[in-house]
C-alpha cells in the first residue's frame, strides 16, 4: 500500500495541487488551497480486465419510461427546472448567503406536502424551531413537511431510508453535512463531495428528488457549489442583490431541460412572490419618455442579461475641447461610433460633451451593443425619446453597415421573456419570438428613421 500523499485542494473549484500556493492555478482565486488528507492508493495486483461483472450494453432505440415530474406549485421555479421536479434527480441550488434559498425551498416543500407528497426538509444550519417559525410566518405552518435538524449523512440516510422514500429531500446546506466515511471537517471539498455522493446515490436508487443547497462563497473557507456541479443533474443559481428585492433563478446546467429559462421572484415580507410578468418590474424602473436611454440584451457567457445604456450630450458654447466620458464600455469603441455617426449619418457631436453609462455597474465588451449605444447617442443629441418597449442590438461597421450578431435568438427570447415587444436589429435578423423586429441595413437608415427623415 502506498503512503497517503499530502494534497492541497482548492475550496472554490476543487482543483488539486501537490504543494501549497497562494493562488489556485485553475480558477485563480486567492487563499483557497487547503490541505486535505489524501486518499490511500492501493497498488493493483491484477489488471482490471478480469473478475468484474459484465454490464448490459443496449441500443439507443429502446423504450424509455419518462418519470412524471412533480410541480413545485411555484411556476417560476418549475420553469427554471425545465417543468418541475424529476424523481430520482439531484439538483444543486447555489447562491449567496441570505439570497433566499431556504425560503424558496421551504415554500416549494410546503406546496408539495399540501398536495399529499412526502417531503423531508433537513436543515443543517437552522434549528427546527427556527424553520418552524419561518414557516408559520409565511403561512405554511399547516403543511405536513417532515422536518429535522441534522448534519450527519449517515443519520439522515437512516432516517429517510425507513419506509417509503420521500418524494422530495431538501438538504440545507450541503456545506454543513458530514460523512463519517472520510476524514475532514464539514465544508471541505472532500466532505462536501462525499456527502453529496451518498445523498445522490440514495436519491437515484430510491427515486426521490434531491435538492441540495450550496452557498456560494468568496473567501474559500468552505467549498463552493462548483465542486459539485458535475455530480448533479441540474444546477440552479439564485441571483440578485440582497439590498434589492428582485431575485432571478437560472438553470446553469440541466440534464432534464433547457438552460435558457429563468424564474423571476420578488422577496417580500410574506416570502418569495413569483413575478409572472417581469416586464412590469424591469420597466417600472425606467421612465417612459426619457431621451438617451436604450435597452441592450447582453450575453453573459451564454446567458442573456438586459442592461440599460444611457447617453447624455451637453452642447458647449465655448471652443473648449469637449469631454467624452464612458463608464462600462470601451472608450475607443465610443469614439468609433461617434465617428460613424458624423461621417455616415450627418450628425455632429464635435461641439458636444458626450457621456455614456451602462446602468447598474455592468461592463459590456460585446460589439453587439454598438446599435444600442448609437441609438442612445442619437436620442440624446436630438432630444427625441425612443420607444421604451424596444431592445436594440447590432454591430456597427466603419462603413456604417449594421452587421448581424451572434445569438440573436437568445437575446430576443430574453427580451420577450422580460416583456419587450419590439426590437431594432440588423436587417438579416429573424425571430421565432412574438417580437416585432425593425431591421436596418445601415446606421444612416436607422438615424433617418429616428429623426423622421425617411
Ligand atoms: P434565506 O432563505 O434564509 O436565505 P439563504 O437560505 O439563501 O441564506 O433568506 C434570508 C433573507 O430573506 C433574510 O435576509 C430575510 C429575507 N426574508 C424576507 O425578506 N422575507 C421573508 O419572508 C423571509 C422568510 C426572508
Ligand atoms: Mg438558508
Amino acid at each position: 500500500m502506498a503512503k497517503p500523499k499530502r494534497k492541497y485542494v482548492c475550496q472554490a473549484c476543487g482543483a488539486v495541487a501537490s504543494r501549497w500556493q497562494g493562488q489556485c492555478d485553475e480558477c485563480k482565486e486567492w487563499n483557497t488551497l487547503v490541505e486535505e488528507a489524501g486518499a490511500t492508493v492501493f497498488q493493483l495486483k491484477h489488471d482490471l480486465q478480469t473478475g468484474g461483472l459484465a454490464v448490459d450494453l443496449v441500443g439507443l432505440d429502446n423504450e424509455i419510461s419518462l418519470p412524471d415530474r412533480a410541480s413545485t406549485g411555484i411556476a417560476e421555479f418549475d420553469r427554471a427546472l425545465g417543468g418541475g421536479l424529476v424523481p430520482g434527480s439531484a439538483t444543486l441550488l447555489g447562491g449567496d448567503p441570505g439570497i433566499g434559498k431556504s425560503t424558496l425551498l421551504l415554500q416549494a416543500a410546503a406546496n408539495l406536502a399540501r398536495r399529499g407528497l412526502d417531503v423531508a426538509y433537513i436543515s443543517g444550519e437552522e434549528a427546527v424551531d427556527q424553520v418552524r417559525l419561518r414557516a408559520q410566518r409565511l403561512g405554511l405552518g399547516d403543511a405536513s413537511v417532515r422536518l429535522a435538524a441534522a448534519t450527519s449523512v449517515r443519520d439522515i440516510l437512516t432516517t429517510i431510508g425507513k419506509g417509503k422514500p420521500p418524494a422530495l429531500v431538501v438538504i440545507d446546506s450541503i456545506q454543513t453535512m458530514h460523512s463519517d466515511l472520510i476524514e475532514g471537517a464539514p465544508g471541505t471539498v472532500s466532505q462536501v463531495r462525499a456527502s453529496a455522493q451518498e445523498l445522490i446515490k440514495f436519491a437515484k436508487q430510491q427515486g426521490s428528488a434531491l435538492m441540495l443547497v450550496g452557498h456560494v462563497t468568496k473567501d474559500g473557507n468552505i467549498a463552493g457549489p462548483r465542486v459539485l456541479e458535475h455530480m448533479v443533474d441540474t444546477v440552479l443559481s439564485f441571483e440578485g442583490e440582497r439590498s434589492h428585492q428582485y431575485r432571478i433563478l437560472r438553470a446553469n446546467k440541466n440534464r432534464f431541460g433547457g438552460t435558457d429559462e429563468i424564474g423571476v421572484f420578488s422577496m417580500e415580507s410574506e416570502g418569495l412572490i413569483e413575478v409572472g410578468n417581469p416586464s412590469a418590474l424591469f420597466l417600472t424602473d425606467r421612465a417612459e419618455q426619457v431621451t438617451g436611454a436604450t435597452v441592450f440584451p447582453a450575453l453573459e457567457g451564454t446567458r442573456p442579461v438586459l442592461v440599460e445604456i444611457q447617453a447624455l450630450t451637453v452642447r458647449l458654447s465655448s471652443g473648449a475641447t469637449p469631454r467624452r466620458a464612458v463608464v462600462g464600455w470601451d472608450s475607443g469603441r465610443l469614439a468609433m461610433i461617434l465617428a460613424v455617426l458624423e461621417a455616415r449619418c450627418g450628425l455632429s457631436f464635435s461641439t458636444c460633451e458626450v457621456y455614456l453609462n451602462v446602468a447598474g455597474g455592468y461592463r459590456i465588451t460585446d460589439p453587439a451593443a454598438d446599435l444600442a449605444v448609437a441609438a442612445a447617442l442619437v436620442s440624446a443629441l436630438s432630444e427625441r425619446p425612443l420607444q421604451s418597449d424596444s431592445v436594440f442590438f447590432g454591430e456597427v461597421a466603419l462603413s456604417g453597415e449594421i452587421r448581424p450578431v451572434a445569438h440573436d435568438a437568445i437575446r430576443l427570447k430574453e427580451a420577450g421573456k422580460l416583456g419587450f415587444d419590439k426590437a431594432v436589429v440588423p436587417a438579416a435578423s429573424r425571430s421565432k419570438q412574438p417580437i416585432m423586429l425593425s431591421g436596418f441595413k445601415t446606421l444612416a437608415n436607422f438615424v433617418d428613421h429616428i429623426l423622421g427623415r425617411d
